[in-house]
């Protein structure tokens, strides 16, 4: 079922790949003019307000960019997901201690979602088991909390007890063979917001047990521990996409407008670095990007000039004598404002690269046997990371006689 909606995604994405696959820093002004005229100039001629406008409001963005991407609408289209339908359900007075509110929020959204099928729960990287304990609650069968950090499973399993609920936490890395164990065929497994890999490999279990029915929450899609992404379905392992960490950094990408002062600290750092790199592409007269590590920010107090000759240094580059560092540090200012720029554009894919990588893990679980679902449990606001993906082994249907 979603084979059909994952390959329209997939064509659209590689259409339109040299729009979204690059490394907004490692860019330069001129190759873009050079190759998309028209499209610089739009981008160029923006306004802040104008960027800050169209980073509010995605159909907006869409219908801007239409002229030089004939395909945006029809990406835009795609990322439609239905909200899914949402039960109430009640919880026991105090069973919120120490779960902070939009947390709290999400929890609830997330179990109302889910349909009741009377199985013990098996909760992946569990943290502190605050979804297991609404649950348990809830549902009243048992759960097993499986979490890597000890400290939270003795803080999960003592707030557990407090409030009377059927809960085992199990210190355990999910990636180990050993933790195949927790994984039973007669079991409803759940993550929220279990990162890139550890999600994947719940999934992965899940189906190769042929777990009755499965169901998380995706986010951080590019803490992965291959170099690039590894496709699970079919129509993914076919595809001339090829993900790096840095393509699947994007969906989580989502550009708010901050507050000054972060603008500010913001347009400093960055700026600093742009300007040291143009000057290095000089130096070493090569028009390549050089990534500089992380710096303390209190080194940028010192200014530009302190900030290359720290960079140049970590870099073991030698910096020739007589450098112009005011006019590098205009380069920096000019490249910063096309890296908005370019970081506006990118996010019209942000959305629809995510659903790739929804629908990948859907159709993967589709092969595998199951009946799967993909939907939003909850706005955005309470989390970014919305959508969900439900996974069942659905009985076929027999007459009785
Ligand atoms: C983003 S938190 C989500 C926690 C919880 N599901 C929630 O929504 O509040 C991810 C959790 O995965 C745990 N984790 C990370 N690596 C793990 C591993 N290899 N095995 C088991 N748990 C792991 C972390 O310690 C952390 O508690």
């Amino acid at each position: 079922m979603y084979a059909p909606l994952f390959s329209k995604l997939d064509h659209l994405l590689v259409e339109t790949r040299n729009f979204w696959q690059f490394m907004p820093f490692a860019e330069t002004p001129a190759a873009w003019e050079a190759d998309h005229p028209a499209l610089y100039q739009w981008l160029m001629a923006l306004t802040d307000d104008e960027v800050a406008y169209y980073l509010s409001d995605s159909t907006a963005l869409s219908e801007a960019l239409r002229t030089w991407i004939p395909q945006a609408d029809a990406l835009t289209a795609l990322t439609d997901v239905p909200a899914l339908a949402h039960i109430e359900r009640e919880t026991p007075r105090g069973l919120d201690t120490g779960i902070p509110g939009r947390k709290w929020s999400q929890l609830q959204a997330f179990n109302g979602v889910l349909p009741a099928l009377s199985l013990p729960w098996l909760e992946w990287c569990a943290g502190k088991g605050f979804l297991g304990r609404v649950l348990h609650a809830t549902h009243q069968t048992p759960v097993v909390s499986l979490e890597w950090q000890q400290a939270l499973c003795e803080s999960g399993d003592e707030a557990a007890k407090k409030l009377g609920l059927d809960m085992t936490f199990v210190q355990g890395d999910a990636f180990s063979p050993d933790s195949e164990q927790y994984i039973q065929p007669q079991q409803h497994a759940v993550a929220l917001h279990a990162c890139g890999d550890l999600h994947v490999s719940l999934l992965q279990r899940v189906a190769a047990k042929q777990g009755q029915a499965v169901s998380i929450s995706p986010c951080c899609y590019h803490l992965i521990r291959d170099k690039a992404y590894q496709p699970l379905s079919q129509g993914a392992k076919q595809s001339a996409l090829q993900l790096s960490k840095h393509d699947l950094r994007l969906p989580l990408q989502e550009t708010v407008t901050a507050g000054n002062r972060v603008r500010n600290l913001r347009f400093i750092e960055v700026s600093f670095r742009l300007g040291f790199d143009s000057l290095q592409r000089a130096v070493r007269a090569q028009d390549t990007y050089m990534p500089v590590p992380n710096v303390q920010k209190a080194l940028l107090n010192d200014g530009f000039e302190a900030f290359c000759l720290w960079a140049a240094e970590q870099k073991g580059l030698t910096l020739p004598a007589g450098i112009d560092f005011a006019h590098w540090q205009q380069q920096g200012e000019m490249r910063f404002y096309w890296v908005e720029r370019l970081e506006l554009l990118r996010q019209l894919f942000r959305r629809p690269l995510e659903m790739w990588l929804v629908y990948d893990r859907a159709c993967f679980m589709e092969e595998a046997g199951y009946q799967v679902t993909v939907g939003t449990f909850c706005d955005k606001p309470i989390t970014p990371r919305n959508l969900l993906i439900h996974a069942e082994i659905v009985s076929p249907w027999t007459p009785t006689p």
